[in-house]
């Protein structure tokens, strides 16, 4: 019998492409979208001792990496593919780029392929917000957002729909990139103030967020910036000779990673010896270890995006494009009628009509 071209339903796997994850998120709404992503990986943040963790897998090289963040469950495995390429941005290009699966630990089918370069920004910032709901000061209002490119409104956004900021103080080295975001910024609710340094768009904020992008050891914020009392979000610092802030604030802060096999790599502490003290933010989530100790310290989140959020991400879109019609379906996975006879599936193929 002539194979037919039509695919058996054990072939197929739903695809989120670029588009349905649009429309994903105008379906449901971008901030709610965050709080609910929020949630997803707050919950798996709570199931921490469950996860296969390693740091992520990097292939680097002079401009740029590339990685695999592999994670699981013991019933859903994920990972993700993403790179990091500051020098794309100027060519066109994005600096982050991302794409992800699901798949079934029983049988190792997968049971979602989905786009992950929107995606990892909304994951970015909902885990950036939902660690600063746990550690920023009380009563925060003001974020400063240092390095206003790709993730910048997403980090806005997610810090006012979950921690409920009211202004965000902008500053770029690239004033079109300020521009850029005051004006996607611009309707969403927040008071907006483009700065004309790092100095000016810190006074007054209780966050600072810094996710500037350079292949480089920078010093976005130096020691003597930092006053007592505020919350750092650290994002851009995620790679080995990647780092935005002055090893002076380190020493000062109290310290919380996702993962500190990974962070010692990759984050900010990696300016730091081996022991450094560092909080890993489950146990704060799980309520194991304090967050915030006092009004006046210094928290940092030295962030660098952990597999299980990617995860988590995942977890929440696969759940919610059921019944939605938001993905196609992809003719992925071999589908022999005898499973032995993979060989014979392909012989008795039609040859496609030229
Ligand atoms: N921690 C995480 O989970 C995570 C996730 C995604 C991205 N990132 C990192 O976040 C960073 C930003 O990503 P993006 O997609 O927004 O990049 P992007 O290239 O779109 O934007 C980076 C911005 O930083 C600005 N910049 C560079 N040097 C600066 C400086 N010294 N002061 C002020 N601004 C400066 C650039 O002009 C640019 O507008 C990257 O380094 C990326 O690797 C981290």
């Amino acid at each position: 019998m002539t194979q037919t071209s039509h695919p058996s339903d054990k072939a197929l796997v739903p695809f989120v492409s670029v588009d349905h994850m649009m429309q994903l998120i105008h379906r449901i709404g971008l901030e709610q979208m965050l709080r609910e992503l929020a949630g997803y990986i707050e919950d798996d943040f709570r199931r921490w001792e469950l996860f296969d963790k390693t740091p992520r897998v990097a292939s680097h090289s002079a401009e740029g990496v590339i990685e695999l963040m592999p994670t699981s469950d013991g019933e859903v495995y994920g990972f993700k593919y993403v790179n990091g390429h500051p020098k794309n941005m100027k060519e066109g290009l994005q600096t982050v780029t991302a794409f992800g699966l699901l798949a079934n630990v029983d049988n190792g089918y997968p049971v979602l392929l989905s786009e992950m370069t929107i995606l990892t920004a909304l994951r970015t910032a909902a885990t950036s917000a939902m660690v600063a709901k746990h550690l920023a000061p009380k009563g925060a209002r003001t974020m400063a957002m240092i390095g206003n490119g790709a993730q910048s409104e997403f980090q806005s956004l997610a810090m006012k729909a979950i921690c409920g900021i009211d202004t965000v103080r902008l500053w770029d080295i690239d004033s079109k990139a300020t521009a850029k975001c005051a004006a996607n910024l611009a309707g969403h609710g927040l008071r907006v103030v483009p700065c004309t340094s790092a100095e000016q768009a810190i006074e007054g904020a209780q966050i600072l967020t810094t996710c500037t992008a350079d292949k480089q050891c920078a010093t976005i914020l130096s020691d003597n910036m930092v006053g007592p009392g505020v919350h750092i979000n650290a994002i851009g610092g995620d790679c080995p000779g990647k780092t935005e802030l002055a090893p002076g604030i380190l020493s000062r802060a109290g310290v919380f990673v996702e993962y500190p096999p990974q962070t010692r790599i990759e984050g900010e502490i990696q300016q730091m010896p081996e022991d450094f003290p560092v909080t890993e933010i489950w146990e704060v989530i799980t309520g194991r270890k304090p967050g915030r100790r006092n009004a006046e310290q210094i928290t940092l989140f030295d962030s660098v995006g952990f597999a299980t959020e990617d995860f988590s991400a995942l977890r929440y879109v696969r759940d919610k494009v059921k019944g939605t019609g938001l993905s196609h379906m992809l003719d992925l996975l071999a589908d022999p009628d005898d499973p032995r006879d993979l060989f014979g599936m392909v012989q008795r193929a039609a040859p496609a009509e030229m």
